[in-house]
């Protein structure tokens, strides 16, 4: 329509209703837009834009047009040169499935279960910090959404809400606590306590920081927690040896000497399952089941920590080829479709967690917005399972994998 008439050459009335046609059409376009379309809220919840959100790139992309430079950063940041995040998704791509076919897939069911809870399909929010930097409501918002959708929350010991208030505001919802060990034992023995009196379900044991990993862009904005928030969980325990600070909390708090030790010590303060976050080799998946831990988490940090560890996809398999099924093999890092999704439980993980793509979401537009995630996520993994020829999540193995390509 639009090239019709600039190739037309009008006279002054016909020019006039051109213009008025144009006018039209344009509106007409605009108003049927914003109808097939979701209306966005930034975190104020004012009306700002509207784009149609369809794959969770497009929350990325609205995350980054949204968050201030130095949040989208520490966000987005990656160790060094980013090899190792940017290869967590480039490995999915290079993987190619081998789809059965007349199986009759008219209904699929996406449940599992994790650590023997019911899950309404393999995909979880792996922990990370600070979600009030992305919305105001933060962690709160993160728990209300996966307690909807009905999947698990893993959160961040770095969370700007504390533990009590995840809890209060799901609570029916299935949630993890991802720790570090400090320095100062008390201060983890503390929340170890705490969570399991809240009734988390389960301790995630986060092992691959000894050190914070450099992050370039959060050195060049000299990044820092905001004056209005803080790490909540731990107010008031850090407070006497405050000094220079590293992520909200002061500098060196973490203990690097810890080592396969300090699981016995962990096992001897909770009766939690406790989940190891940071293996990527055969070695320590066996050490891990050797030092009697309920699960694996094949994770390299989303690509923060050590720049050339392997992208998570392909460590998967020799771990779960040592771990031989005597403890469950979950895996993170670089999941943003159903295909992602599909490609690492064939390839043995019995569930997965997403980072930053939850905080994408909360940016968009708060607990909808994770929920939104979550469910085209959810959509998109039941669709890959149907066009692959799977009935149900245990039909999801190996024979789909196309090794040949590998
Ligand atoms: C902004 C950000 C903060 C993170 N904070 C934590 C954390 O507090 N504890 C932790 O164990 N992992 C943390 N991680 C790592 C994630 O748990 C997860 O391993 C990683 O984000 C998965 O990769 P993905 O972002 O590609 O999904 C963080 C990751 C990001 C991106």
């Amino acid at each position: 329509m639009y090239c019709f008439f600039s190739l037309w050459k009008p006279s002054q009335t016909t020019r006039k209703l051109q213009t008025f046609i144009n006018i039209q059409v344009m509106t007409f376009f605009q108003q049927n837009k914003g109808r097939m379309s979701i209306t966005n809220c930034n975190r104020e919840g004012a009306h700002c834009a509207e784009m149609a959100m369809v794959c969770l790139n497009d929350f990325e992309e609205y995350a980054k047009g949204h968050l201030s430079k130095a949040v989208w950063d520490y966000y987005a940041a990656g160790a060094d040169e980013c090899c190792t995040r940017d290869d967590n998704l480039m490995a999915f791509k290079r993987i190619r499935l081998r789809p059965r076919i007349l199986r009759d897939v008219s209904a699929c069911d996406t449940r599992t279960t994790v650590q023997g809870t019911e899950i309404s399909f393999p995909v979880g929010i792996a922990p990370t910090a600070f979600h009030c930097l992305a919305w105001h409501e933060g962690e709160t918002a993160t728990a209300r959404a996966t307690e909807a959708v009905n999947t698990c929350y893993i959160a961040s010991t770095y969370s700007t809400c504390s533990v009590e208030e995840i809890a209060a505001a799901a609570p029916a919802g299935y949630r993890w606590f991802q720790l570090y060990v400090y320095r100062n034992r008390k201060v983890s023995e503390q929340i170890v306590h705490r969570v399991e009196s809240l009734g988390y379900q389960a301790l995630v044991l986060t092992v691959d920081v000894p050190y914070t990993g450099k992050r370039r862009d959060d050195i060049r904005n000299q990044f820092k927690l905001p004056p209005h928030l803080r790490v909540k969980n731990f107010d008031g325990v850090f407070e006497e040896n405050a000094g220079l600070e590293e992520y909200g909390v002061p500098a060196n708090t973490l203990d690097p000497s810890i080592t396969w030790k300090e699981i016995y010590w962990l096992r001897s303060l909770t009766r939690l399952p406790i989940i190891i976050k940071g293996i990527l080799t055969k070695e320590d998946a066996e050490l891990a089941v050797e030092h009697g831990v309920q699960g694996i988490i094949v994770s390299n940090h989303g690509g923060r920590q050590l720049d050339g560890d392997p992208a998570t996809i392909d460590a998967l398999s020799e771990i779960v080829d040592t771990v031989q099924g005597r403890i469950e093999v979950y895996l993170d890092g670089g999941i943003r479709t159903g295909s992602d999704v599909l490609k690492a439980l064939a390839l043995g993980a019995k569930c997965v967690f997403i980072g930053r793509p939850a905080v994408w979401g909360l940016a968009y537009k708060g607990e909808d917005g994770v929920r939104e995630v979550l469910q085209i996520l959810n959509d998109e993994f039941r669709l890959c399972m149907a066009l692959a020829g799977c009935r149900n999540v245990s039909e999801i193995n190996r024979n789909l994998i196309q090794f040949s390509k590998l």
